[in-house]
């Protein structure tokens, strides 16, 4: 039933919509039908090379004929992955952290690499990237990704913090010195934090504490300047970070009881050995410290030496 549109001349299927509207009979385009038959043979090739059709009755399916499997490629994938790791972990493993970190490349691949190991071992106390974590008593474990150090900030500083684990300690003063000299000194000692040593010093609301602190033990550990001993991990006490609760009742309570002193009311803050509790490789330690430093509060180990030296002048 081919007739001609009358105007076109074109073939149509004879069927006319609404007076003048034709269903021609024209072939699709050639690039067309070529790529519809390219398209059905691609899903019999597809079919056939990668595993495809379930069997309802075993249970099974055709494996095709390719011998892909998605645990094949997950494990090429994860080759290519060590193969790349394993050259940056075979440097390392014989370089100080202060070498690793003197290393770009290197110390660029364990701020990349190290999130996970720091998020397993370390985070819980510490915090994702560092940032501490509070309890009732104020801060449990020290804020990393500042610059303020307990036990000093350099690379070495860190990665013996890491590998042998610190417990400051600070004794319990509750049978030294009497609770009025306690609440004194404790009142001088937020009055630095507030006002600034110098003008605590001068200041004669807290010269009673200012005299307990001079003429106990205090110095002994916190140095005359106050402002800590990071060989034993002593804070500063004159600037406004607190790792413990720094109100004056705060701190009457850390000088009554002290910091791991033994005393059943003592504040606790340990950090522990991850070696000698065998958790972390050598390597991870050093990764660790690298990682850590990298949170931006890393201290440098000398000064930057100027770039150049003054030329001397040329006598002509
Ligand atoms: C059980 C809790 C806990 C875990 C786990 C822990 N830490 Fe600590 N960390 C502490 C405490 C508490 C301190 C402070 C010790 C003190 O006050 O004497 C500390 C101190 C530190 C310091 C010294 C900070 C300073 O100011 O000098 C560094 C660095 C550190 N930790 C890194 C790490 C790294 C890296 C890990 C993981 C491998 C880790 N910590 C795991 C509790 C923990
Ligand atoms: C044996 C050494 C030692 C003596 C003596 C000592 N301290 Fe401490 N003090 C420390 C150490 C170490 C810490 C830090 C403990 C830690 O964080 O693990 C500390 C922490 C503190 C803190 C807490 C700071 C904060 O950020 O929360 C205060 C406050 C303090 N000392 C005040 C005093 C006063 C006041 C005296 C004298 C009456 C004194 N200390 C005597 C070693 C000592």
């Amino acid at each position: 039933m081919s007739e001609k549109h009358d105007v076109s001349g074109v073939p149509t299927t004879g069927h006319v919509w609404d007076d003048d509207l034709a269903d021609f009979t024209n072939q699709p385009p050639k690039w067309w039908m070529l790529g519809l038959t390219a398209s059905a043979l691609f899903v019999v090739v597809y079919w056939i090379y990668y595993p495809s059709v379930p069997f309802a009755s075993t249970g099974g399916f055709f494996k095709g004929t390719g011998g892909w499997t998605a645990i094949k490629e997950m494990e090429a994938d994860k080759g290519e992955v060590d193969a790349v790791r394993g050259k940056f972990e075979a440097r390392l493993k014989d370089m100080t952290p202060a070498a690793i970190l003197a290393d770009n490349e290197l110390s660029e691949y364990v701020k990349r690499s190290g999130k996970v190991l720091f998020g397993d071992n370390c985070a819980a106390c510490h915090g994702q990237n560092g940032v501490g974590t509070r309890d009732k008593e104020g801060l449990f474990a020290p804020i990393l990704n500042d610059d303020d150090w307990l036990y000093g900030g350099k690379i070495d500083n860190i990665h013996e913090t890491i590998t042998g684990g610190r417990q400051g300690m600070m004794v319990a003063h509750k049978d030294t010195l009497k609770e009025a000299q306690i609440v004194d000194v404790a009142k001088y000692v937020k009055a630095m934090s507030d006002e600034g040593k110098d003008k605590a010093d001068a200041d004669p609301a807290v010269a009673a504490g200012k005299k307990v602190f001079m003429e106990s033990d205090c110095t002994a550990c916190h140095g005359p300047d106050a402002k800590g001993m990071q060989a034993m991990g002593s804070p500063n006490l004159t600037d406004k970070i607190w790792r413990f609760d720094g109100s004056v009742e705060g701190i009457k309570r850390t000088t009554t009881y002290g910091v791991n002193s033994g005393d059943p009311q003592a504040r606790v803050a340990v950090m522990p050995s991850f070696k000698k509790a065998g958790k972390l490789s050598d390597a991870e330690i050093k990764k660790l410290a690298v990682y850590v430093y990298k949170f931006g509060g890393g201290q440098a180990e000398v000064a930057a030496a100027p770039a150049v030296e003054a030329a001397a002048p040329v006598a002509k």
